[in-house]
């Protein structure tokens, strides 16, 4: 257990447990460091990977705070060591996605394999608000997954989109009323618990064969996303949430 996040692994399943309530789970440096740890260290023992979060949000993403404080800059920084692990992951990764999914809540939905989603979740990528630029792949797997025009309004305009949009648009494999988001993740880890591990793994290995593609696009993002991180329109926008303000964006070109 790592401030922020709780993982566990128990029968099989690693359950990486988003826990920051108050903060509606924003991911600090920390339990970035202690879940691409978990991650990077799947055995044979761990036959899925379960994502979810505590109180009403799964996660509103990065921690703005310590985007301001400590931008990813060099490769060994937690955030980068996170998303350069998610393709790597070997085993399928359930996701179970309640209130708000922001920029990494939603991108790292992109490397899970089955999406369940309570009525209530919202997503959004709002990176051009922040001046940012999309990362983890998902300026390759966004427009893969609904059509570039889907995409485009999603990365560029930053609007946000409801759980039931998700499923239209293939981010989500099931939606469920809120109270049974628990009960239908269940079913499905407890699926994937009794189904042989190796063909899991085969079956993953196969479809996520062209994961090189994703893995480059994940480097070309970061080197502009780390560059963006410095960026006036960051501190700004990042300033101005904590601030509980508008930002103003009209000094910059
Ligand atoms: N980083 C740091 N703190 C965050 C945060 C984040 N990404 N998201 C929420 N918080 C904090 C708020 O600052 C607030 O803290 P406070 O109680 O000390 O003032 C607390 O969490 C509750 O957030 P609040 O905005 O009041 O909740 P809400 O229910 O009105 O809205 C969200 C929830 C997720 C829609 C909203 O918090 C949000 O938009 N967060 C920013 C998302 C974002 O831009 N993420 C980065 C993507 S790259």
């Amino acid at each position: 257990m790592s401030e922020g996040v709780s993982i566990t692994k128990a029968d099989g399943i690693l359950s990486i447990r988003f826990s920051r309530p108050d903060k509606k789970n924003a991911i600090t440096r920390a339990m970035y460091l202690a879940m691409a740890e978990a991650l990077l260290s799947i055995d044979a023992s761990v036959r899925a990977v379960l994502f979810s979060g505590e109180g009403d949000s799964f996660s509103a993403g990065n921690d703005l705070k310590d985007f301001l404080a400590a931008p990813p800059q060099d490769d060994s920084h937690p955030t980068i060591h996170f998303i350069r692990a998610l393709p790597k992951v070997p085993v399928p990764m359930v996701a179970a996605v309640h209130g708000s999914a922001v920029g990494i809540g939603t991108t790292l939905l992109l490397h899970c394999d089955v999406v369940i989603a309570a009525s209530n979740a919202v997503f959004a990528l709002p990176f051009t608000k922040l001046g940012l630029v999309p990362e983890a792949g998902s300026s390759l797997l966004l427009p893969q997954l609904m059509g570039y025009q889907r995409a485009a309004r999603l990365l560029l305009l930053g609007d946000s989109f409801t759980a039931q949009e998700a499923e239209r648009y293939g981010l989500v494999s099931q939606l469920v009323e809120p109270d049974q988001l628990e009960p239908a993740t269940q079913k499905v880890v407890g699926k994937l618990r009794a189904l042989p591990a190796s063909a899991l793994r085969a079956t993953k290995a196969l479809m996520k064969s062209e994961s090189g593609r994703t893995m480059s696009r994940i480097d070309e993002e970061l080197a502009v996303f780390k560059e963006r991180l410095t960026s006036p329109e960051l501190k700004e926008a990042a300033t101005a949430f904590l601030e509980k303000r508008q930002p103003d964006f009209s000094k910059f070109s």
